[in-house]
């Protein structure tokens, strides 16, 4: 099994290119399934989940592959299995993106139910309940949700209880292609929703309001093929910054993506780094000084992303003071605190909240990466520590940070993935 070896204590000096959105890649490629037009997306990251997304879209009977180095093209007009299968789905939960698309344009869908996954149980009781209101008939039996509806899908008025990402897009998604107008409330206001709803725009969809919490969709019979490029990744930059502070470096990054990073920037600079925006590019400089712990509780956009938070955490065990950081999207995203604790931070977690007490060096130690953004919290831990650190199933890395070692090594980490 792969693993990486990191030897830490040196401070990451210098520029990072960001890759385009992963989150934003998996519901764009689901929305493919919309129309029987060839459809571009340029910017794609080369990601275990979207070579997933490109083996759900293919099992469906798909053309869907890359055709450059980022370019993925797709040509749904062979579509001849409505099913998206228990092994597809297991491996990734964006999978069931695909069930509203299917049922828009098919008039049914089979998806195997996702389950639950490291960071919670994760229902998807909001994605069902969209599709109801669009006049689907739901079915949940032997581990999969089947859905269908006797002609096009009748356009609706879709409350939602929670705000959800995916919840979201597959409802609007399905609301495109449905017959007559529908408004989702309370929907979700995250970036990668108005990137979707841009590209279906440019398929032909009438959506307007993606980005605030009421979004209005005027159903169409037919959508066209696209191209299409896609958003940094917001996540990524993040994290680079992040590390950056943490490891008391100095950090460029390009992307274009410092105005969906507000929140997060605003906490850098708490901290006592410098940051500093210049057009598409986010430089932050610690001075070699050791950052301030800051607290932070996660939120929706525009707030501190859930994604974000293992990252965050990390940087307040090498900081100065105590901190809380309260997690309110998932209710067990704190699987990485035990492995932090290992390197010698100082920190306890009750469930919701993790409270740590920085000390100014942590030491390399064997660590077990559990999901993909505590995989790069722990990679942080490594940077960071002294000594040699071994990160364990890194395959969750893979399947969001593009070309990671190349990129932290480019910037000085010392940083090799190992075979054993
Ligand atoms: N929820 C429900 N019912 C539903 C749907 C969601 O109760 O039907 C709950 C969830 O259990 C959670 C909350 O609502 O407590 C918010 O979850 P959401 O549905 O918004 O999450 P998601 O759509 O499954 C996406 C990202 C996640 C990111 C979250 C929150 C993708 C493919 N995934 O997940 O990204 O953490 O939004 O921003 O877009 C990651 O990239 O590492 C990752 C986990």
């Amino acid at each position: 099994m792969e693993k990486l070896r990191i030897r830490g204590g040196r401070p990451l000096h210098g520029h990072v290119p960001i890759s385009g959105a992963k989150n934003a890649s998996l519901p764009m490629l689901a929305a493919t399934l919309l129309t029987s037009d060839p459809v571009q997306i340029s910017n794609v990251p080369r990601l275990r989940d979207v070579h997933t997304m490109l083996a759900v879209l293919q099992s469906l009977g798909a053309d869907a592959s890359f055709c450059g180095e980022a370019e993925v093209s797709v040509q749904a007009d062979n579509i001849n299995n409505l099913k998206a299968p228990y092994d597809l789905v297991k491996t990734m939960r964006a999978s069931f993106l695909v069930l509203g698309p299917l049922l828009a344009r098919f008039q049914f869908v089979e998806v195997s139910l996702p389950g639950g996954c490291a960071i919670g149980t994760r229902p998807i009781d909001q994605h069902l309940k969209a599709l109801a209101a669009l006049g689907a008939t739901i079915e949940l039996k032997e581990g999969y949700v089947t859905a269908e509806i006797d002609g096009r899908l009748r356009g609706s008025l879709i409350d939602m209880d929670i705000a959800t990402v995916t919840g979201t897009q597959n409802a609007l998604m399905a609301a495109t292609l449905a017959d007559g107008d529908s408004t989702i409330v309370n929907a979700a206001r995250e970036p990668e929703i108005v990137a979707l709803a841009n590209m279906l725009n440019d398929m032909g969809a009438d959506v307007e309001g993606a980005g605030t919490d009421v979004i209005h969709v005027r159903g169409k019979e037919a959508l066209h093929g696209c191209t299409v490029t896609l958003m940094p990744d917001r996540i990524e930059a993040g994290t680079f910054l992040i590390a950056g502070a943490a490891t008391r470096g100095c950090i460029t990054i390009n992307g274009g993506c410092h105005d969906l990073l507000d929140a997060p920037i605003a906490k850098l600079r708490q901290t006592g780094v410098e940051v500093t925006v210049d057009g598409d590019y986010i430089h932050l400089d610690t001075h070699g000084e050791q950052p301030r712990a800051v607290d932070i509780r996660t939120a929706t956009y525009p707030g501190i992303p859930t994604d974000l938070q293992a990252q965050f955490l990390a940087l307040n065990c090498v900081a100065k003071g105590t901190s809380r950081v309260i997690e309110t999207i998932f209710e067990n995203r704190f699987m990485h605190v035990p492995e932090l604790a290992r390197l010698g931070a100082t920190i306890e977690s009750d469930g919701t909240t993790a409270t740590t007490v920085g000390v100014p060096q942590l030491y390399g130690a064997n660590i077990m990466a559990t999901d993909l953004r505590a995989s790069s919290c722990l990679v942080i831990g490594g940077l960071v520590a002294s000594g040699e650190t071994v990160v364990d199933r890194v395959y969750h890395l893979d399947r969001g940070y593009e070309h990671i070692e190349e990129k932290l090594t480019a910037v000085g980490a010392d940083i090799q993935r190992i075979d054993e």
